[in-house]
């Protein structure tokens, strides 16, 4: 067995109705002044803005409370310089994330802004890593999805560049992670369809990765399983608190996968299709998903084949009846299965490959010439077995 390091540096409490009592564990943490960033207008409608801020002012040590709420779905990188300069300016000392997966990335994108002093474009064009000046994040999921609260990473997009990237360094683990799935009950049909498919998609690509290692694969071959039971749960009744505490659980211990494993390609190639569309992150994946299958197939037959076997309860064999099946899953979640379903045109697929960028190799398929645009083509149904 090949030696392996697994890194799971953020203290976690899980559980469901559990965020104020591990609130009150977190008062040395969370003193002086507190930026408190999040999506907005769901979460103030629902008013657990109101009663994170008052959890938060009872924490003895806590001096102001700033919040930031102007964050998209796709966090822009203006966006960012807005709140680095606020925090800047109220001089914080503790960024808290509350929201998905965009507002806890732009809560440690800001973390590392304010606490860097350096210009975040420089750090996410250059691809430099954030360092110890970073301030202290606490991050509070309320989407089972992208596994931020327990990632290394920070997904961005450059508007006037019309580039999705990453910053990353291990500066940005969340100090804190408090995952409590009463959050994620009010979450509508879309969203949970959509963050829930990205689950499942970091699950599927992180057993694939080349830099996957013996517990990392235990992790996704969990959540293969959760996802595979709990999304057509959810699909028929949004109301299955079980399943919504299910999916949590996945997407926390894949965001120990994204900074252990890492992704594939079907996440590369998203990221290009996000930024040109406004697409959500989960849809873009679904509308790849079934080509990558397909393609993957050739090189890991049995990793894709135990992949369905987990998700469905029984055996599937065979590239055209694995592509099938993943197909057919998606379309029961309501999702994209092709990418003519997020409105691209065939004419624009050279130009979004020449914007794929990040490592690929951990990709099984990633030596093919040509991959990236093959597999945007064999997006679109006709081109698919
Ligand atoms: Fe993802």
């Amino acid at each position: 067995m090949n030696p392996y390091r697994i890194m799971i540096p953020t203290k976690v409490y899980f559980g469901r109705n559990i965020w104020k009592e591990a609130l009150k564990t977190q008062e040395t943490l969370l003193r002086g002044n507190v930026m408190l960033v999040t999506t907005g207008r769901s979460l103030h409608r629902l008013g657990y803005v109101d009663a994170l801020k008052q959890e938060l002012q009872q924490c003895g040590r806590t001096g102001n409370i700033i919040v930031f709420d102007n964050v998209s779905a796709n966090p822009k990188l203006s966006e960012i310089q807005e709140g680095i300069s606020l925090g800047r300016q109220e001089k914080v000392d503790v960024i808290v994330g509350f929201g998905g997966g965009s507002a806890i990335d732009a809560a440690k994108a800001i973390a590392a802004g304010v606490g860097e002093k350096e210009d975040i474009e420089v750090l996410f064009c250059q691809g430099r890593e954030p360092g110890d000046g970073t301030l202290p994040i606490v991050a509070i999921p309320t989407t089972a999805g992208t596994g931020s609260e327990l990632s290394r990473a920070a997904i961005l997009t450059d508007e006037t560049r019309k580039v999705k990237n990453g910053i990353r360094g291990d500066a940005l683990y969340p100090t804190v992670a408090i995952v409590d799935s009463c959050f994620t009950e009010s979450v509508p049909f879309q969203v949970t369809m959509e963050t829930g498919f990205d689950v499942l998609a970091h699950a599927v690509e992180s057993y694939l990765s080349r830099a996957a290692s013996p517990y990392t694969k235990m992790q996704s071959e969990m959540a293969v399983q959760i996802a595979g039971q709990c999304l057509p749960r959810l699909a028929a009744c949004l109301d299955d608190t079980d399943a919504r505490a299910q999916m949590s659980f996945a997407s926390m211990i894949m965001g120990i996968n994204l900074g252990n494993a890492s992704t594939c390609l079907p996440h590369r190639l998203q990221y290009p299709i996000g930024a040109h569309t406004e697409t959500s992150h989960g849809a873009g994946l679904a509308a790849l998903f079934t080509a990558w299958i397909q393609c993957e197939h050739m090189y890991e037959a049995g990793k894709i084949e135990r992949i369905l076997e987990l998700m469905t309860g029984h055996e599937v064999r065979g590239a055209k009846k694995c592509t099938e099946t993943f197909c057919e899953f998606i379309k029961f979640l309501g999702l994209p299965s092709s990418l003519c379903e997020l409105g691209i045109e065939k004419e624009k697929l050279p130009l979004l490959a020449d914007e794929v960028s990040g490592n690929i190799k951990n990709d099984p398929a990633s030596q093919q010439e040509g991959i990236i645009l093959k597999l945007y083509e064999m997006a679109w149904p006709e081109n698919r077995m």
